[in-house]
């Protein structure tokens, strides 16, 4: 196993990575004080995928299952998470346990984040994108019809397991969603960006990144400054995700596809501010591709819309905020005029 810490202060976790991390849960669950039993949340995929069948918490556990999807990432679904964890008497000394992708950690930690005014959890990410991402660092939350994450805590788990097995069973959809996140990595961590962290073992492709995930959370836990960096190519991406929620409208653009989009969004805009060079706009391309996926803006794309949705998105504080490229390095840039951005959307091509 890769332990790799989160050195926070005050409430430092390791996320352990590698084959079989799932059954470091007993010994996690063991290290806590007070635990009588567990609340086990997941989902259908997962269960079906058998994860669940051998898992040991060391104390009694109830299963709870969300919903699939963004949908599932709703008050609703914490409404009924905390009615069914007081049902079965699980007290604030007890802990809640996320097995699952994005969705599942994000709805259970906040959960455990309200449920008794917070409790702690545990989290057993089981997707690419959870386990490089999602699962580290403290941020929950559910969507409203007004924005996605908009509702959220910050609220540390006790420690994360990145069970690297568990991926045997998942989609190439979801893989492609997770290497939209290692993308962003690449421009985030040290060394030039590029695309040969996928020559690595799949152990130390997702420990790299939640090293820097990692070393990122803990100098910034709550998103004052520097941890806006983690959000290079979501400003975009969001607002492409809020279109496409429906998925009868052709455009179910899943969360990491949309941040590779974003990626090469944020490169295009930051040449037009005069931020970064034509090679550097190459680079990002030439990255995105090279974690196999598209950064083309997907079809029926309304740019009006999406500068509207961006306008909503919470990290776009009083003006339009992106995350983007320069001689420093990714870092926030607020006060983007709007109609840079539209231009900039025009230059991604006109979408039909
Ligand atoms: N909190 C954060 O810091 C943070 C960071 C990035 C993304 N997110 C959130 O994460 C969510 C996306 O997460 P995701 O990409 O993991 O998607 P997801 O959680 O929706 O999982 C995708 C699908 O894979 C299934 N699945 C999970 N593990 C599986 C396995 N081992 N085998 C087969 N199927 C499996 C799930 O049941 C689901 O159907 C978004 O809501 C996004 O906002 C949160
Ligand atoms: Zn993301």
């Amino acid at each position: 196993m890769i332990v790799v810490p989160v050195a926070l202060p005050g409430r430092p976790y390791d996320v352990v990575i590698g084959r079989g991390a799932r059954h470091e849960l007993a010994s996690v669950i063991g290290g806590l004080p007070g635990v009588r039993q567990a609340a086990v949340v997941t989902q259908s995929a997962v269960l079906a995928g058998g994860w669940l069948e051998d898992l040991d918490t060391k104390v009694p556990f109830e299963i709870h299952q969300l919903g699939e999807g963004e949908g599932a990432k709703s008050l609703d679904s914490v409404e009924t998470l905390c009615a069914q964890f007081a049902r079965s008497g699980l007290s604030r000394s007890d802990v809640v346990v996320a097995v699952g992708g994005g969705v599942v950690t994000d709805v259970a930690g906040f959960a455990a984040a309200t449920y008794h005014r917070g409790m702690r959890y545990v989290n057993v990410a089981t997707t690419l994108l959870g386990q490089v991402d999602a699962a580290i660092g403290g941020k929950t939350g559910v969507n409203i019809a007004e924005g996605k994450n908009l509702v959220g805590a910050f609220w540390q788990p006790s420690a994360v397991l990145c069970d690297t097995e568990t991926l045997g069973s998942l989609p190439p959809r979801e893989w492609r969603c997770g290497r939209g996140e290692m993308a962003k990595y690449a421009f985030l961590g040290p060394g030039k960006p590029d695309a040969s962290l996928l020559e690595l073992d799949i152990d130390e492709q997702v420990a790299r990144c939640a090293a820097i995930k990692a070393a990122i959370v803990a100098a910034d836990e709550t998103e004052e400054g520097g941890r806006m960096v983690l959000n290079y190519g979501h400003t975009l991406g969001h607002a492409l995700e809020a279109e496409g929620f429906d998925a009868s409208s052709g455009r179910d653009l899943a969360h990491g596809e949309a941040v590779a989009i974003g990626l090469v969004f944020a490169a295009l805009l930051a040449r037009r501010l005069g931020r970064i060079d034509d090679e550097r706009v190459e680079l990002h391309r030439r990255v995105v591709a090279g974690f196999d996926l598209t950064s083309d803006l997907p079809a029926g794309t309304e740019p009006d819309r999406v500068v509207a949705s961006m306008g909503r998105d919470k990290k776009a504080r009083h003006d339009l905020t992106f995350v983007l490229d320069g001689p420093n390095g990714v870092e926030p840039v607020s006060g983007v005029g709007e109609s840079d951005v539209v231009a900039t959307l025009a230059e991604m091509g006109s979408p039909q």
